[in-house]
């Protein structure tokens, strides 16, 4: 099956990235044929600073060539490099009612976070839309939080069909059960936006650190404490095994045992399980051409997908002829 998602570079991966999305996407790739990019077009739409854009787009690169994305078996580019999903997107706009976009959730959410509504934030569907459709992807593993959006991508695609004839692919989703949502040191769900996350590649200094800031109650050590009221337990679940998980919930159900103590454990795992990527990453650090040749590889296959979709649909619409 031919697996896409796309990632945008608004800033350093965190764990909750990575248990919610990236490792979903690196799993995926040994069965399917994989098509990763970096929405770069999606993430103009915050406006960053062009330092902020470039940076963050390669440490994206970094971090999943780190964890295990393999380039020469998965196709992974950098969505600005294939800009023929821009014209796609022009083309699909003029099936999708305008009525579509404005029950978008995510639209309403980043405004009410303070963004201001440009045309780019209110139009992101159907780009993501046209992501999807010019690839003929078959499943879109996201987030529950992209939902709706392919379901836009579907509802657009059968317009398109309706209209032109059966050219598109109409996609599955697939959502990402993940591990639940993974907690901030804030204990509100970590997000970029919110300025509690720990990220996959913090050094490890860093880490220790916002470990011990992690938001627990007032339980005194000796009380019993409640394994599943605590961020801190949240996050061991991700790093320790089973073995060592029930013991830890033990020590929290019999009290006795403070918070501290947790997290100081948290911090060795989560310190433990990134480490052989952290070496990985420091390799590629040294080595920004290879990131660079990489992306530009992927472009190049993502291209000769997209370009052959793209004229199907000139011809449907009565382009070129
Ligand atoms: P952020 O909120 O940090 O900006 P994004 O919205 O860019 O993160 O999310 C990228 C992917 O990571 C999405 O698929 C999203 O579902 C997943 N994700 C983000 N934060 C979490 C979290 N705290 N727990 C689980 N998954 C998450
Ligand atoms: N909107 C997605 C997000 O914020 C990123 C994205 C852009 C995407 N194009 C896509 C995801 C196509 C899946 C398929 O997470």
């Amino acid at each position: 099956m031919r697996v896409l998602s796309g990632i945008q570079p608004s800033g350093r991966q965190h764990i909750g990235n990575y248990f919610g999305a990236m490792r979903q996407h690196l799993q995926l790739q040994a069965e399917n044929e994989g098509f990763y990019f970096i929405a770069d077009y999606h993430a103009l739409t915050s406006n960053p600073t062009s330092e902020d854009m470039a940076g963050y787009t390669l440490d994206l690169a970094m971090d999943y060539l780190a964890l295990g994305l393999e380039p020469e078996k998965t196709v992974f580019w950098r969505q600005s490099d294939v800009p023929e999903v821009l014209e796609l997107s022009w083309i699909l706009s003029s099936v999708t009612p305008m009525g579509l976009l404005q029950r978008c959730v995510s639209f309403k959410d980043k405004v009410a976070q303070g963004l201001s509504p440009n045309h780019g934030l209110f139009s992101y569907p159907v780009l993501q839309a046209a992501d999807i459709l010019i690839f003929n992807s078959e499943i879109v593993p996201v987030g529950a939080d992209q939902k709706q959006h392919i379901e836009v991508t579907r509802d657009i695609a059968i317009r398109f069909n309706n209209a032109y004839g059966e050219l598109l692919t109409i996609p599955e989703e697939r959502i990402i059960e993940s591990v639940a949502v993974v907690p901030g040191i804030d204990g509100q769900k970590m997000s970029k936006s919110y300025n509690n996350t720990i990220e996959i590649f913090e050094p490890e200094k860093t880490v220790k650190k916002k470990v011990m800031r992690i938001v627990t109650d007032s339980t005194p050590v000796e009380d019993p404490k409640d394994p599943d009221k605590c961020n801190v337990f949240a996050l061991l679940k991700l790093f320790a095994d089973e073995n060592e998980l029930s013991q830890w919930q033990d020590r929290y159900r019999n009290g006795g045992m403070g918070y501290g103590e947790a997290k100081k454990r948290l911090a060795e795992l989560m310190i433990e399980y990134f480490a052989p990527y952290r070496q990985k990453r420091a390799q590629l650090e040294n080595d920004i051409d290879y990131v660079k040749n990489v992306l530009a590889d992927g472009a190049k296959r993502a291209k000769a997908v997209a370009a052959e979709t793209l004229a199907k649909v000139r011809k449907a619409v009565g382009y070129g002829g």
